[in-house]
């Protein structure tokens, strides 16, 4: 099994150009199963999620075209299976977006139930009761969601949280609904944003994207179109937070300052020199960061995708930070692996008290999911001595080539066997 191999201690200078995001790509390589036309997407990131939602899709019958890994060419023309099966669900909840488009545009749908994850139990409910709002019959057997449609009903739905691929589910399912859906207490995220924008394209009429309500009015068909993923605010994010603890200076390239505002202040709190300008954002740090408390929220408040770089951070900083994790319910599995490299960080239920402290000492750990991998490697760049961070293949999932980016301005790191 791979591994990184991290020796902790240069600070990182020069440029780092950021990848197309994962939770925009992923919804937005479904949307190509609402046309039977081409959907041609550039800025897709090189990641083992992408690889499996092309899978996903090639099975269902899409032809899939790349020109290069970052460029896609889907058509749906051929799209004859209508299933997602548990092989593939299973090591992919996100697998979850084909149902709404492809009961939208097939009347038909059937996607295996995805189980409980490493950070919580993550039901679907609310993509259940959207589409039954829309007029959808549903039934749940032998672990699969078997949903049946001839024309879904342009519907009022009011969710009961706010959930980003249920957001994007119905939205997909409405753009072919016949008459006018409103989505109430929508995700303002801006992935499900890129998405809307990309369904624009291929002529769905959608407004109110980016706020809690979202006005879709169904059309007959969709068609082709070209779009180009936004950039990943989280691999800008979890940069900028290993700057934070090897210290230095770094531009990143092919980002956006407005799409983390909230990780950008609390940076600052944390005393971080930080400038933006169109497509850029730079970022130095010379001294020990100030720890610093926040709360994970829905869009535009803090994300739960940057918790575990933050408690990161905190651990090697001045002063003592608390950290609430609201959204999902076990996603502290980095604060034991962060205490074996020294750290001081006590939990009470979803509230961690982290006290920083001045070093931090290399040693083996591991993650079960994506972002608190991610939180060891960057532990790992300002620790004493060798960090090896195992089971990297949840890192494959979400950061492209995390190693040669990181490497490029400066860390001593590198994928081993
Ligand atoms: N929830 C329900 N019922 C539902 C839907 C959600 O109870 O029907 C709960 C979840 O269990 C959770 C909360 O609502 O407690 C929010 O979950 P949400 O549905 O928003 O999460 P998601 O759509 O499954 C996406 C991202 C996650 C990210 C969350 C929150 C994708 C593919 N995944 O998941 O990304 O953490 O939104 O922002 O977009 C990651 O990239 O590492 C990652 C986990």
């Amino acid at each position: 099994m791979e591994k990184l191999k991290i020796t902790g201690g240069p600070s990182l200078e020069g440029e780092i150009s950021i990848s197309g995001a994962k939770n925009a790509a992923l919804p937005i390589l479904c949307a190509s199963l609402l046309t039977a036309d081409t959907l041609r997407l550039t800025n897709v990131p090189q990641l083992r999620d992408v690889l499996t939602t092309q899978k996903l899709l090639q099975g269902m019958g899409m032809r899939v075209m790349t020109d290069n890994v970052h460029e896609f060419e889907l058509t749906g023309a051929g799209v004859d299976k209508l299933e997602a099966p548990y092989e593939l669900v299973k090591t992919m909840r996100a697998s979850i977006l084909v149902l709404g488009p492809t009961l939208a545009r097939f009347g038909e749908a059937r996607v295996s139930l995805p189980g409980g994850c490493a950070i919580g139990s993550r039901p679907v409910e609310q993509h259940i009761k959207g589409l039954q709002a829309m007029g959808a019959e549903i039934n749940i057997e032998h672990g699969y969601i078997h949903a049946r449609a001839k024309r879904l009903k342009g519907a009022r739905f009011m969710s009961d949280m706010v959930t980003v691929t249920g957001t994007e589910n119905l939205l997909m399912a409405a753009v072919l609904a016949d008459g006018v859906t409103v989505l109430e207490n929508a995700a303002r995220e801006p992935e499900v944003v890129d998405l809307a924008e990309c369904l624009i394209k291929m002529g769905a009429k959608i407004s109110g994207h980016g706020t809690d309500t979202i006005t879709v009015e169904g059309v007959a068909s969709l068609h082709g179109a070209e779009h180009a993923v936004m950039p990943d605010r989280i691999e800008t994010g979890t940069f900028l937070c290993a700057v934070m603890l090897a210290r230095g200076k770094v531009l990143l390239r092919n980002t956006r300052a407005n799409i983390l505002e909230s990780v950008l202040d609390k940076l600052r709190e944390a005393g971080a020199y930080i400038e933006a300008g169109d497509g850029w954002i730079a970022i130095e740090m010379r001294e020990r960061p100030k720890a610093v408390s926040l709360r994970t929220l829905p869009y535009p408040a803090f994300p739960t995708d940057m918790q575990a770089q933050f408690m990161a951070m905190n651990t090697l900083a001045t002063g003592t930070g608390v950290i609430t994790e609201t959204i999902f319910e076990n996603r502290f599995m980095h604060v034991s692996e962060l205490a074996r490299m020294g750290a001081d960080i006590h939990i009470d239920g979803h509230t961690a008290v982290v006290r920083g402290v001045e070093r931090l000492s290399g040693a083996t750990v591991m993650a079960t999911d994506l972002r608190a991998s991610a939180s060891l490697v960057i532990a790992g760049l300002a620790a004493e001595g060798e960090t090896i961070v195992d089971r990297i293949y949840h890192l494959d999932r979400g950061y492209e080539h995390i190693e040669a980016k990181l490497g490029g301005v400066g860390a001593l790191i590198e994928r081993t066997q």
